[in-house]
């Protein structure tokens, strides 16, 4: 992060700082049901308020439509939830730029916070459109982008508001990008690479970047058996993609070029339907019946797999191995989050997403080196591509 301004040397007090975050999380209802994101941003926003900063925060959440408010994607939740955490108010503006918000961002004292509405519900904002990006500059003397999550987004207010005011990357923003860029340059060895997940076309340009990077690349998950097709076997129903089976050969061959070691699974466990509570079979990979589709590695996959983490000095792992979410297929994903927890030597990186997901459910985040925020960001970065997001602190 050399070309990019810390925060820290940013002379704050009295300014009105507009600090966007990632506060992108699950509710259910009004109810926060995962605060990890929340939490990440605590050291930039405790630093604000501490130095004497009006501090204005936004984000995104969710998905909505563009076309206005919608209540299940209102971010009024967690400005009560972040109060909460903060142990002081937080002030809500129950829109973006209108009256609501200037009269919100008027109304602060030095240290105070405020939280303005999801930026998504106006359009514009995915646009990164200068107007609207213009407006939410007006508000603020200073932006700070803490939102490593949403980096990979060139939006208003992600991108495009930098163009207006100074600018500075906030401590998690800087942390985010900084270990996983130091583990991608300058590793130490072995390097294990665990990738998971349900496509391989998804994770193609990741695989390729991490087959460049790594010692040991281990592959579970939906897209091991597209792998597993290519290589002759018969998948039964499980998910596979037909097209993509050339493009995972030639990515077994590039990692055998260059001495890298693939490891895909032995054994699966099966099911006759995508259900907790469908008849299951363990199997090898060779004998995967016809009517039946792999959803979850198999115990002799998880020791293979545990007995190269353990051997690691470097982890990095995206992707679940299995169909967690279901107790009956959860015991690879738990397995390697296992490993992952017990090898204390290593730094151990969890890249967003679905791992992250995993890793909170078996309650092994705190054994954890770094915990991603970022699912598509940190994805992205690993790929090798710039970050609008950083880009527009350069
Ligand atoms: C995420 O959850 O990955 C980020 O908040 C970005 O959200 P988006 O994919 O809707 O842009």
């Amino acid at each position: 992060m050399s070309e990019v301004k810390s925060f820290a040397d940013a002379d704050v007090k009295g300014k009105r700082v507009l600090c966007r975050v990632d506060f992108n999380v699950p509710l259910d209802g009004t109810t926060v049901t995962d605060d990890t994101r929340i939490r990440a941003a605590l050291p930039t926003i405790t630093s604000l308020i501490d130095r004497g900063a009006r501090v204005i925060l936004c984000s995104h959440l969710g998905r909505p439509s563009g076309e206005g408010y919608e209540e299940k994607f209102s971010l009024k939740p967690v400005a009560d939830y972040l109060a909460g955490v903060l142990g002081k108010p937080v002030a809500f503006a129950t829109d973006t730029i209108g009256d609501s918000a200037k009269k919100v961002v008027a109304s602060l004292n030095n240290g105070d916070v405020a939280l303005l509405e999801n930026v998504r519900f106006d359009k514009r904002e995915k646009k990164n459109d200068p107007e609207f990006a213009k407006a939410l500059a007006s508000l603020a003397d200073i932006y700070v982008n803490d939102a490593f999550g949403a980096a990979h987004r060139a939006h208003a207010s992600t991108a495009g508001v930098a163009e207006y005011l100074p600018a500075y990357a906030g401590a998690l923003m800087e942390k985010e990008v900084n270990t996983l860029t130091s583990m991608l340059d300058d590793p130490k060895r072995p390097f294990v690479a665990i990738l998971g997940g349900s496509k391989v076309s998804d994770k193609v340009a990741v695989i390729d970047a991490l087959i460049d990077k790594c010692d040991t690349l281990i592959i579970g998950g939906g897209m091991c058996f597209t792998f597993l097709a290519a290589q002759g076997h018969s998948v039964g129903t499980s998910l596979m993609e037909e097209d993509w089976k050339d493009r995972a050969l030639a990515m077994l061959e590039k990692a055998e070029n260059k001495g890298v070691s693939i490891l895909l699974p032995s054994d699966v466990v099966c099911a006759d339907a995508f259900a907790n509570d469908a008849n299951t079979k363990t199997c090898s990979v060779s004998e995967i019946p016809d009517d039946m589709m792999g959803l979850d590695i198999g115990p002799e996959t998880v020791a293979v797999y545990s007995e190269a983490i353990a051997c690691a000095k470097t982890v990095f792992w995206n992707g679940p191995m299995g169909v967690f979410e279901m107790s009956s297929f959860e015991a690879g994903t738990k397995g390697v989050a296992e490993a992952v927890a017990a090898n204390a030597d290593a730094d151990t990186i969890i890249g967003g997403g679905d791992s992250v997901a995993a890793v909170n459910k078996f309650n092994m985040a705190d054994k954890m080196t770094f915990i991603s925020t970022g699912g598509g960001a940190s994805m992205e970065l690993v790929q090798g591509e710039a970050l609008p997001g950083v880009e527009a602190l350069k």
